[in-house]
């Protein structure tokens, strides 16, 4: 074994070179790179791994057309390693109760055996790469650095585009800083004179596991190589690892994501929105206000994770501590999101399982205009309009830079973050839930985030039809999900927290009795955005529903959309039936989380039930 790169002309950090020895000689990887993070590494794996296509003989990267997409790569991964394995993470505390009924819990010492036998010998015939980086803005107090170790080339590339990447962050850790240290393999070892395979993995389910240890901050990540599971900063650190952090040093890591909206007269108003993992963040994210709004403008902070601090000047303020944008592509169009469609367009984007076009251009379903009448599917096969497989995977993805995108928000890398007025939390739900709704107060608003449900994505493998999706943190809670209300409850309770966010639940996805959605959503969702801006600014009036305060039908502006009050009635009104059921369904999952169960929340869950009681069969939003 020849291990080249030794790190120490990188760095002098001595935990650090301690570890990347420790974790080569239990790899045993041919070379270890430290990845410095400039265009020329950039570039020069993207071409290892086009040239390395042609000689396994089928792309793990295909250059797309420069004309088209420029400096864009299409990568197929393997069909079985598609999404997050949820039922192969693990929260690994030291005390089971620590990780809660919702996560899988393994002994940290137990796991640890596993891993290291998986991980012994593991990078054989490959090259380990150390890919320094940090989450938020490089340098900034609220940063946090991380190293991920990786045999994967793919991972090298989208880490530099979803992270501030390199070697700016070795040189801002120094010889003493702090870090993270994340370690990730394929799986995939190769005996001398073995052959590559396009997307190397482990493919046995059972043999993967995503596992965190959070009260040594660490992450090993074995078998797969898909979005997060394999790109650590993402949900592993900046989700899972950084609750922990938070819960100690009291402040929120959230899967929100972060609008600005300024209004005709130069006011601005920021809002975090959790909703699960394919239920609209990045499309709310890059809102375009619709016909009827001119002269009000919509700013991107980030699409998918908050990290949430109280401000010296009173409020919450947030800052997205992700460089770049992990997308799901089918469904997204200039129609649906002109702006992800605008900042793939400036091209430097590495699109993973969608389909190529005869002139090398990508195609998702739901893009724009007429189907092709031949592409390459997802798994490199011959597709046409009459095909009966999608020709992009439904959770295909495209890494982009956030820096691309058009309404990325003049203070998207302020350190001090942006001042946050709402937290809005919606799932897909087909029935009951109205279209928008505000919380009573502070705890109320915890007990709508908290009971949240949605209906399947496929954005995780092994997700049953409906589920409670608490605050859209369901698969990426770092302990238990009862001490997490608790400590949201807290946090309202703080005092250095002088202006409150308000609560919203949103609901895009009702539909009518022929399965059709009611709501024309995407930009229209600009209407509901407009609403909540004006019930913070206290201009506008509400009725109060058994779920929350709602707005009459004359307090949404409907210039330039044609919706009638009828249409209203149909995803505003609430039948007395579905909200019991929902109180005596709340009642059965409260239960699953013992003394851990907030008593604010039981309260909550009490008081939802009286106002179901005492409403009429159907409640109807007055007018
Ligand atoms: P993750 O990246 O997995 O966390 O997902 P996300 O929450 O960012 O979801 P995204 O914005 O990518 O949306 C996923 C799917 O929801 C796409 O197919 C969209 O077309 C669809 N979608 C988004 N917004 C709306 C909406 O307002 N109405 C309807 N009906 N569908 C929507
Ligand atoms: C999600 O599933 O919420 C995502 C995609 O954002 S992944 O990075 O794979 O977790
Ligand atoms: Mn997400």
């Amino acid at each position: 074994m020849s291990i080249s790169g030794t790190g120490t002309d990188r760095t002098k950090n001595a935990k650090l070179l301690a570890w990347v020895d420790e974790i080569a000689t239990l790899c045993k990887p041919d070379q270890v790179v430290w990845c410095d993070g400039s265009e020329e590494e950039y570039d020069r794996l993207c071409g290892e791994l086009v040239d390395a296509g042609e000689l396994v003989d089928a792309g793990i990267f295909t250059k797309l057309n420069p004309e088209k997409r420029p400096n864009s790569y299409l990568a197929r991964s393997h069909p079985s390693d598609v999404a997050r394995v949820e039922k192969r993470t693990f929260i690994c505390s030291r005390n089971e109760e620590d990780a809660g009924p919702t996560n899988n819990w393994m002994d940290p010492d137990e796991m640890k055996a596993i891993l290291r036998k998986q991980f012994d010998g593991c990078m054989r015939g490959r090259t380990m790469y150390v890919i320094p980086f940090s989450m938020g803005p490089l340098g900034s107090p609220i940063a946090h650095i991380g190293i991920e170790i990786s045999d994967s080339p793919y991972v090298v590339v989208n880490m530099k585009i979803m992270t501030r990447m390199g070697q700016a962050v070795l040189d801002v850790l120094g010889a003493d800083g702090e870090f993270v240290p994340t370690l990730h393999s394929v799986g995939a070892p190769l005996e001398p004179g073995q052959e590559d395979v396009p997307w190397p993995c482990e493919p046995e389910i059972e043999n993967k596991y995503i596992s965190h240890f959070p009260e040594t901050r660490e992450i090993w990540s074995y078998g797969s190589g898909y979005g997060g599971n394999a790109l650590l900063g993402k949900k592993c650190l900046a989700l899972r690892i950084a609750s922990c952090m938070a819960r100690d040093e009291g402040w929120l890591a959230e899967h929100m994501l972060i609008l600005g909206l300024e209004s005709p007269a130069g006011e601005k108003t920021y809002v975090a929105a959790a909703f699960p993992s394919a239920c609209g963040k990045t499309n709310l994210a890059m809102v375009t206000p619709p016909e009827g709004f001119e002269g009000w403008k919509a700013y991107t902070v980030g699409d998918d994770i908050a990290w949430i601090k109280p401000g010296s000047d009173g409020t919450l303020r947030a800052i997205n501590p992700e460089f770049g944008f992990f997308g799901v592509a089918p469904g997204t169009a200039y129609d649906s999101n002109p702006m992800a469609m605008e900042t793939m367009k400036a091209g430097n984007c590495i699109y993973t399982n969608v389909a190529i076009t005869d002139d090398g251009d990508v195609w998702w379903e739901g893009m724009d205009g007429p189907k092709p009448t031949h592409a390459i599917d997802w798994k490199g096969n011959d597709w046409t309009p009459d095909s009966d497989a999608p020709a992009a995977h439904p959770n295909s993805r495209f890494t982009a830079p956030a820096g691309q995108c058009p309404t990325i928000d003049p203070a998207w890398e302020d350190p001090a973050g942006v001042p946050i007025s709402a937290f809005l939390f919606g799932g897909r739900l087909s029935k009951t839930f109205p279209l928008v709704y505000e919380s009573f107060d502070w705890n109320h608003g915890v007990f709508m985030a908290a009971t949240m449900g949605s209906e399947a994505t496929a954005a995780a493998i092994g997700q049953e039809a409906i589920r409670r999706d608490p605050f859209a943190m369901l698969p990426f809670m770092g302990y238990h999900m009862g001490d997490y209300w608790a400590h949201w409850v807290n946090m309202g309770k703080n005092d250095a927290v002088k202006t409150k966010p308000r609560f919203f639940r949103v609901n895009w996805f009702r539909k009518d009795e022929n399965g059709k959605f009611i709501w024309p959503g995407f930009g229209q969702n600009m209407r509901v955005l407009k609403w909540i801006v004006d019930r913070i600014n206290g201009r506008t009036g509400a009725v109060e529903s058994p779920f929350g305060h709602m707005p009459r039908y004359e307090d949404i502006t409907w210039a330039g959309l044609d919706f009638s009050e009828e249409q209203y009635h149909g995803i505003m009104d609430i039948a007395k039936e579905g909200a019991l059921a929902e109180a005596e369904a709340i009642k059965g999952y409260f239960a699953t989380f013992g003394d851990h169960l907030p008593a604010e929340l039981e309260a909550q869950r009490q008081d939802f039930e009286d106002r179901a009681n005492r409403a009429p069969d159907i409640w109807k939003i007055a007018s």
